[in-house]
């Protein structure tokens, strides 16, 4: 999902069902492909060890089915459903936020169904099932954040009622996909986009570059964000008990009602407000 994906068709393709979503067809991957999605987890569970949060890496044993390869969405989903009542279905490419909202608020996550070629290892603004499935479902074996992912999807078609989907969206990102965590031992990665991002995994913990800010949820809704290269600020939450009150147990209405009048930020801004973790030298950015 994103706030700025220009004209999606209204319709699904034709091979989809109703609701967008298409068969895996898992028989119908390559050798290759298989071997791309193994290279890419030993790769990346490797990383993760010490710079995952704990919740994200007990998570991750879902992932290990009973072959290798690209995880069959059938097999996994069984696993899952019995854990969290979430499901996995394959989509052909992007959807509609709406349809992507509802199916979060029926605990369905769509994933795309093709896998990145050799070129691509790296960064792909296209998520592919590896950043979809190994990014964000070891976190959906999490009660509390399968439950923020519901209740965000309950949310996301109530912010459709307000004009409010971008300020939305920027929560989204900054928590699902680009969040850090406050644990014992310093900080951790939660964020699919990060956990799922070779070169990110490191960048977004230690590279002096970024700022890391604790998060606020008035500050996040208000900061634009990019698409194209690493984040230039990343925020904390304290725990997930906490990003829930903030959250799945605030009404938004009057939130977004306060936010009509206010600027938005830009991605690498600090406010006097802030509580500034790490204040970003902005480095790797200046180079780009
Ligand atoms: N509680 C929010 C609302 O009133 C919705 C929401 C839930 C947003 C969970 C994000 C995460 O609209
Ligand atoms: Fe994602």
């Amino acid at each position: 999902m994103s706030d700025d994906s220009g004209p999606l068709p209204k319709a699904p393709p034709a091979h989809a069902a109703a609701d967008w979503t298409i068969t895996q067809d898992w028989t119908g991957y390559t050798p290759a492909e298989h071997a791309m999605w193994d290279r890419l987890f030993a790769r990346q569970s490797a990383m993760l060890e010490g710079r995952a949060t704990e919740a994200y890496l007990r998570g991750l044993d879902v992932l290990r089915l009973s072959k290798p390869g690209i995880p069959d969405l059938a097999e996994l989903s069984e696993r899952l459903t019995a854990l969290t009542g979430w499901r996995v279905a394959a989509v052909a490419g992007l959807v509609p936020d709406e349809v992507f909202f509802r199916h979060l608020a029926n605990r369905t996550f769509v994933a795309g169904r093709f896998i990145r070629t050799p070129d691509h290892s790296d960064y792909l603004e296209e998520p592919d099932i590896f950043h979809d499935v190994f990014g964000h479902v070891p976190l959906l074996a999490d009660r509390r954040f399968a439950d923020y992912m519901q209740a965000y999807g309950q949310g996301g078609l109530r912010s459709l009622r307000y004009g409010a989907l971008h300020h939305l969206a920027r929560l989204y990102w900054y928590t699902v996909e680009f969040g850090l965590v406050r644990e014992a031992g310093g900080l951790r990665l939660y964020g699919a986009g990060i956990v799922s991002s070779y070169g990110e995994s490191r960048f977004a913990l230690e590279d002096p570059s970024p700022n890391r800010l604790g998060f606020d949820l008035m500050r996040v809704m208000r900061t634009r964000y990019r698409i194209d290269d690493f984040q230039q600020t990343y925020f904390v939450i304290d725990s997930f008990e906490d990003l829930l009150r903030q959250t799945v147990e605030t009404d938004f209405a009057p939130l977004y009602r306060a936010l009509e009048g206010a600027a938005d930020l830009e991605p690498d801004a600090v406010l006097d407000g802030d509580a500034v973790l790490h204040r970003g030298t902005q480095a790797y950015a200046a180079t780009r």
